[in-house]
């Protein structure tokens, strides 16, 4: 669906918005008003109310997308629009307020829309960045059926790990449960790998154990490798040697499984700001409006 919004019928609203924006900075420039530019002359009026119209409209998107059976136009043609005259508005408002710009509730309702706007320019180039990344990252798997292969290869190197006893059945057992996936925002954005595991340290009587690291079964693989040099009976080399390439697997998936989470968030984290800033804009711009009505 979003593959084209922006070239649909060759580019329509970009040239609806060109001449908007076209018609309000000659207005502007012709306009001669009495005092300084600002929202109370004519000009001033007609810039506002158009622009209030358009916060209106382009919030309109949110009912229109989720109104399936409407005859109102594709919800293609309408979200070409919204991004081609979401930009206008930028000029027409601040065309509107005569750039007097301060630290009030007017500018509050400026800055709000500034911030709407520029996280919906983001939204555009993340609809057109990720999802061919994302769906070359699935191949044929989504999120489910990545997660369930994961734990089919945990429980076969859980199996393959009891088989080989102390100390690598707790190894492989600790990173299995202390696998994690996601976490905070920042985690799911950037992708890091929070997995631990417990690794035995010294010998004495018993083995010590300690949590450490696990990002990406790093840790995990190298504790293997280094049993496996150390392994001469064949059986258990064998075993070790099906146990790595179950890990490495594991690593691959979870991988992937990462790498789709943090592409599908990063294309839609904008959103969390685009609609709730799109009501406090509405708040704003009513006091705005109120204010301005009841200093006249
Ligand atoms: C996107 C919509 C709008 C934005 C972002 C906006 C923003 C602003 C800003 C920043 C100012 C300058 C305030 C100052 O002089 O300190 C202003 C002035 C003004 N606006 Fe708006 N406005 C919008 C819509 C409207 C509408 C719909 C109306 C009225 C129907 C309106 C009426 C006025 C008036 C009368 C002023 C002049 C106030 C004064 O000089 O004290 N505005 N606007
Ligand atoms: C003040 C101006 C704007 C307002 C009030 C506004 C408001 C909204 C709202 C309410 C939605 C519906 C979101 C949903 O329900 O999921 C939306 C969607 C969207 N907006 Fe804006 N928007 C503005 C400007 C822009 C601009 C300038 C752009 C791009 C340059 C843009 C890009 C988008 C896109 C791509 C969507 C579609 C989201 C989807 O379908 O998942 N918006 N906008």
């Amino acid at each position: 669906m979003y593959e084209s919004f922006l070239k649909y019928r060759n580019f329509l609203y970009l040239y609806v918005a060109l001449t908007l924006v076209a018609v309000s900075l000659l207005a502007y420039w012709l306009h001669d008003p009495l005092h300084q530019p600002n929202g109370g002359t004519w000009l001033g009026y007609t810039l506002g109310t158009l622009g209030a119209v358009l916060v209106l409209w382009l919030t309109a998107l949110g009912i229109r997308k989720r109104a399936y059976n409407s005859n109102l136009g594709t919800v293609r043609g309408w979200v070409s629009a919204h991004v081609y005259l979401g930009l206008a508005l930028v000029v027409v408002a601040t065309l509107h307020t005569g750039f007097q710009l301060g630290w009030n509730l007017h500018t509050l309702a400026w800055v709000l829309m500034l911030i709407v706007v520029i996280s919906g320019v983001y939204g555009v180039w993340a609809y057109n960045r990720y999802p061919v990344p994302i769906t070359r990252n699935r191949a044929n798997l989504n999120r489910d059926l990545m997660l369930a292969e994961i734990s089919e290869i945990d429980q076969k190197a859980d199996q393959a790990a009891e088989a080989l006893g102390s100390p690598v059945e707790r190894m492989v057992i600790s990173a299995h449960r202390r696998f994690t996936v996601g976490g905070g925002l920042i985690s799911l954005l950037t992708g890091r790998d929070h997995s631990c595991m417990e690794e035995p340290r010294e010998r004495k009587k018993d083995w010590k154990w300690k949590v450490v690291a696990n990002a990406d079964q790093q840790r995990l693989l190298e504790l293997l490798n280094r049993e496996l040099a150390g392994t001469r009976e064949q059986q258990d080399y064998a075993r070790l040697q099906g146990l790595i390439d179950l890990v490495s697997q594991k690593r691959a998936l979870a991988h992937r499984l990462r790498e789709d989470i943090r592409m599908q968030s990063l294309m839609r984290i904008w959103l969390y700001l685009h609609v709730p800033l799109t009501f406090m804009l509405l708040a704003a711009l009513t006091a705005h409006i109120v204010s301005v009505f009841i200093y006249w």
